[in-house]
């Protein structure tokens, strides 16, 4: 019997960060707690570890777990991975014991290509969006995982919205996003001298092999040696089903800090951008709301989401860095770690913690 390198997050828990990484072992926990997160499984550190031992070869029986632990998120999600009518699509993320934030990689919306892109237009009633998905994902996928100057798909895209004279990447629409998405393969075609990978489990072969890789990218194992972090503790890979917040206005996603970490008040403090994917928020393409506006917008979401936050508080005993996103409405967690603050707000929220009892 090949070993265990695959956990569902139903398998897992917080005690679990050394096999699992802080996000593995976070939205395990979350799930446990019976939070709102899509469903996914963790390739362990272990698995990273294997990986570089043998020359980066997968170790023996790790992808057969990842196509069983894959049935399984189609079960849970009623899609099917390449399935043109009903695709399932996943996030690929890394996750090493300790945060690194931004150090490493994800990609997003896998699973893609002109057949299943049909299929999500199908669920989803919403062209642009399947379109937007898919113009997305190539251009993760060119810079992330075939190493690609991300700059190529960006001048492109700066240069379609000249000339339609579109002011935001919004203001594309879904025929406009189709044709980038046929310029972004010629990019990668010009680039790479193969065609975009098609076979969504080629993509997701090679996504998990680019996570593993990012461990040892020049930025990750400069990170590690100025945070003293051990270059032998490897990354885990979250492999999830992916929730939308590109969906429309009554969608969006953010990130929220369970209290203000610069004054350490007792106070959600955060962003939100209704109507986008999570790398918006970090790209910084588009402005922001704060968290606050979320709760003039959608105010039942967010008393939800200050539930939440309150509950992984007091289930961490410490305050908590939150990411999320909303799907036409409902609320997803996505991930959940000890929150970075301010000296000061520290000393305060030791204090207020010990009084909250
Ligand atoms: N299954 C998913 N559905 C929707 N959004 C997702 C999914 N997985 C990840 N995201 C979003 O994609 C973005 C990047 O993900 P991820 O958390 O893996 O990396 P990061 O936030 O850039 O870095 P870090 O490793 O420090 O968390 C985040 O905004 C996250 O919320
Ligand atoms: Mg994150």
């Amino acid at each position: 019997m090949a070993k265990k390198w695959v956990y569902l997050f139903t398998e897992g828990n917080a005690q679990m960060r050394d096999l699992l990484g802080g996000k593995g072992a976070g939205v395990a926990e979350m799930t446990r707690a019976g939070l709102p997160v899509p469903p996914g499984f963790t390739i362990t550190t272990e698995a990273c570890n294997a990986y570089y031992a043998s020359g980066r070869q997968f170790p023996e029986g790790l992808w057969e777990q990842v196509l069983e632990a894959l049935k399984v998120i189609e079960r849970e999600t009623g899609k099917r991975f390449g399935d043109p009518t009903n695709p399932l699509l996943v996030s690929v993320r890394s996750g090493a014991k300790f945060s690194m934030p931004g150090m490493m990689d994800t990609v997003l919306n896998l699973g893609l290509n002109d057949e299943t892109v049909k299929g999500l237009i199908a669920q989803t009633g919403n062209e642009r969006f399947a379109y937007d998905a898919y113009r997305r994902f190539i251009q993760m996928f060119g810079k992330i995982v075939l190493g690609i100057d991300p700059e190529r798909f960006e001048r492109r895209l700066e240069e379609k919205k000249r000339q339609v004279g579109a002011q935001a990447d919004t203001d594309l629409t879904a025929e406009h996003l189709r044709d980038l998405v046929e310029e972004f393969k010629r990019i990668v075609e010009e680039e790479t001298g193969r065609p975009f990978p098609s076979d969504p489990y080629e993509q997701l072969r090679l996504a998990i092999q680019a996570v593993f890789n990012s461990w040892m990218n020049k930025r990750a194992v400069d990170y590690r040696n100025f945070h003293k972090i051990p270059h032998d503790l490897g990354t885990a890979v979250n492999v999830q089903a992916m929730v939308f917040g590109n969906m429309g206005w009554d969608s969006g996603t953010g990130v929220a800090f369970t209290r203000n970490p610069l004054t350490g008040e007792k106070e959600l403090y955060g962003e939100y951008l209704p109507n986008a994917q999570g790398e918006d928020v970090v790209a910084g393409i588009r402005t922001p709301k704060p968290i606050a506006a979320l709760k003039e917008d959608m105010p039942e979401v967010y008393e939800q989401f200050k539930r939440y936050a309150e509950m992984l508080e007091r289930h961490y005993r410490d305050m908590q860095d939150l990411e999320f996103t909303i799907e036409r409405g409902k609320l997803y967690m996505l991930q959940t770690r000890s929150g970075k603050r301010s000296a000061a707000a520290a000393v305060k929220i030791a204090v207020d913690m010990v009084h909250e009892g």
